[in-house]
């Protein structure tokens, strides 16, 4: 559920679902009021509330405050699902409406944040040309410069033509403006991703527990995931966002990896882990500190997510240089294994990897990538050696 602490009411649009959370209620509180949220939709972040008849032409929306909540700028659409464009019909994920960012477009919402706290967001977007389609996202103030995180939409990863991103940030001020932006000029000006459903979450700094060197071993901290869509969130890579949406961890390679929660896939330990769904392409690190010459113990879980994702699979694990291999059959109806790694360490620091040394697809001739699970990851430094190996 989201945890709002304050709402934007208008009278017309009181909505059952939020009556019990609302703290101050006055009469229509407009849009431009910032807003505070820990883990849930952002206020109208399903665009479920529209502009009005008089600030559309056809599916244009030509007022830059006509969505409520939203500031938007350039050619933005409010499609609702079920739309027809040529021979294509946009279903929208969750409620019936999203907004369509064609040339140059964006829409922006400022929130109250806790300054100096990370958080990610998680949006739901679907490609709708066959143009390569990508949005710039970006919050202000930014004490960075340059700090902003281009996501590329050409590789699609559900089965339905809807994927959720991730995209971390650190808060530098105690309200930030989020922007959603769309840099492309095509020739159709309509051509551009659909946005539904934008969610923020606070992201807490994992402590490292007593029995591992690893922060998030298990993934349980991560992005806000919709309870409502079953095709899990891309975290992008590094080069396109420098704050990892998973605390600890980096995904150090250049395509994303998918978060999975245990409402909608076989998770094997707790409520989230994670999918390697681009074979090499998509790897996950943390650096540890070590101390020369120790043997250390790596372990983890190894899986399928019961996704009709079918086939030998193999998780490749680095420790610095030093490599082993993790091979799994994977029937897609939802395995895993534990698997052990010991190394000596030959640094004072050890990068751990994991990645998926093929690509797969899932059987149901979507076409869509899958992969190995990884959950559970432990490290811990041993004694006795001898035990392990
Ligand atoms: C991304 O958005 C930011 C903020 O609106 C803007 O300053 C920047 O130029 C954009 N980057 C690209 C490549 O469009
Ligand atoms: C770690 O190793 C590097 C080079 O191997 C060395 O320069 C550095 O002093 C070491 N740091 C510690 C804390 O031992």
């Amino acid at each position: 559920m989201p945890n709002i602490s304050f709402l934007p009411l208008s009278p017309c649009k009181l909505n059952a679902m939020y009556r019990a959370t609302v703290l101050l209620v006055s009469l229509c509180i407009t849009w431009q009021v910032a807003l505070s949220v820990t883990d849930g939709l952002l206020p109208n972040g399903d665009f479920e509330y529209g502009p009005k008849p008089s600030e559309m032409k056809g599916t244009v929306v030509t007022a830059k405050n006509a969505i409520p909540n939203w500031e938007i700028s350039g050619f933005i659409e409010y499609i609702k699902s079920g739309h027809k464009q040529g021979d294509m019909l946009l279903v929208v994920p969750v409620g019936a409406y999203a907004v369509r960012l064609g040339n140059e477009a964006s829409i922006k919402q400022k929130v109250k944040v806790t300054q100096g706290e990370f958080y990610s967001l998680t949006f739901n977007v679907a490609r709708t040309c066959a143009q390569e389609e990508k949005l710039n996202l970006s919050v202000s103030p930014n004490s960075e410069p340059r700090d902003w995180g281009i996501l590329p939409m050409q590789t699609m990863y559900s089965s339905n033509g809807w994927d959720a991103y991730a995209w971390a940030f650190h808060a530098d001020g105690p309200e930030v403006e989020i922007s959603i932006h769309n840099p492309g000029v095509e020739e159709d000006a309509a051509c551009g991703p659909l946005v539904d459903s934008v969610a923020l979450k606070l992201l807490s700094n994992p402590k490292r527990a007593r029995d591992n060197l690893l922060k998030n071993g298990n993934f349980e901290e991560g992005p806000y995931m919709f309870p409502n869509t079953d095709w899990g969130v891309l975290i992008p890579p590094h080069i396109e966002d420098d704050q990892c949406p998973l605390p600890g961890w980096i995904v150090d390679s250049l395509k994303a990896v998918k978060y999975i929660d245990r409402e909608h896939f076989t998770v094997p330990e707790g409520k989230r882990a994670v999918e390697l769904v681009a074979g090499k392409e998509s790897a996950i690190s943390q650096t540890v500190k070590t101390i020369i010459n120790k043997i250390y113990v790596l372990t983890f879980y190894v899986g399928d997510t019961s996704n009709s994702c079918v086939g030998s699979m193999v998780v490749e694990v680095y420790a610095g240089k030093d490599r082993t291999q993790v091979p799994y059959e994977s029937n897609g109806k939802g395995g895993f294994k534990r698997a052990k790694f010991v190394f000596k360490a030959v640094s004072n620091h050890t990068r751990i990897t994991f990645l998926s040394s093929f690509y797969t697809m899932k059987s149901d001739n979507s076409g869509s990538l899958c992969g190995p699970v990884l959950d559970d990851v432990k490290l811990v430094s041993v004694r006795n050696p001898r035990r392990h190996l």
